[in-house]
């Protein structure tokens, strides 16, 4: 089978990115990662991404005169890599909508909360302030409404009472990593 190439941005430490090049080893997964784009010079996810022979590069949005500038300089780096995916892993810049439109229906994102719960950041600490039973993850894709794209994947996580922030954070990443390459499977055999 041949592997369609997709790319995976990040902005840190890189456990989804991680899964992703996992499963994508086995001869059955049909994408392979191609390039791996990073916001933030020091995201461990880059030397991870190094260790497994994949390309990489990372642009701060700190040297670009402005956003436009920045998101320009990544289309021209991604654009000979034919990408059929991007999937957002923890990259904690929102794209534009113009970003967006080069590539339509192809920008996937992972989310820790059972969208449409919960958008934007600290998740966690809003589940626990509510007393919520069920927190979870949710694979969706990217458009103009942020984490408001249609929902692909979705996995729930049960809140304990002793839970805190760094407790359920943990439980939702232990999801997050299994349903990320269930997710792009299913948007790829599609
Ligand atoms: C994950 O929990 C992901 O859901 C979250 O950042 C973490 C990245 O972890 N993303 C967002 O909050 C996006 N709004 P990772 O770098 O280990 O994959």
């Amino acid at each position: 089978m041949t592997k369609q190439p997709i790319g995976v941005f990040i902005s840190g430490r890189g456990t989804n990115l991680q899964s992703i090049i996992n499963a994508s080893k086995n001869e059955n997964f049909p994408c392979e990662v191609k390039i791996v784009f990073s916001d933030n010079h020091s995201a461990k996810g880059i030397d991870l991404a190094k260790e497994n022979g994949i390309d990489t590069f990372s642009l701060e949005i700190k040297d670009f005169i402005n956003k436009g500038e920045f998101e320009e300089q990544i289309l021209k780096l991604i654009k000979p890599y034919d990408l059929r995916l991007i999937c957002l892993a923890g990259y904690m810049k929102i794209l534009s909508s113009e970003f967006i439109e080069h590539y339509p229906n192809k920008i996937l994102n992972i989310h820790p909360s059972l969208l449409p719960k919960y958008k934007g950041l600290n998740t966690h600490k809003r589940v626990l302030e509510n007393n919520d039973d069920i927190t979870g993850c949710t694979v969706h894709y990217v458009n103009h409404e942020l984490d408001g794209g249609e929902i692909i994947v979705q996995k729930n996580v049960k809140v304990d009472a002793t839970d805190s922030v760094t407790t359920l954070a943990d439980k939702v990443l232990k999801q997050e990593n299994m349903i990320y390459p269930e997710a792009i499977k299913m948007v790829l055999r599609k």
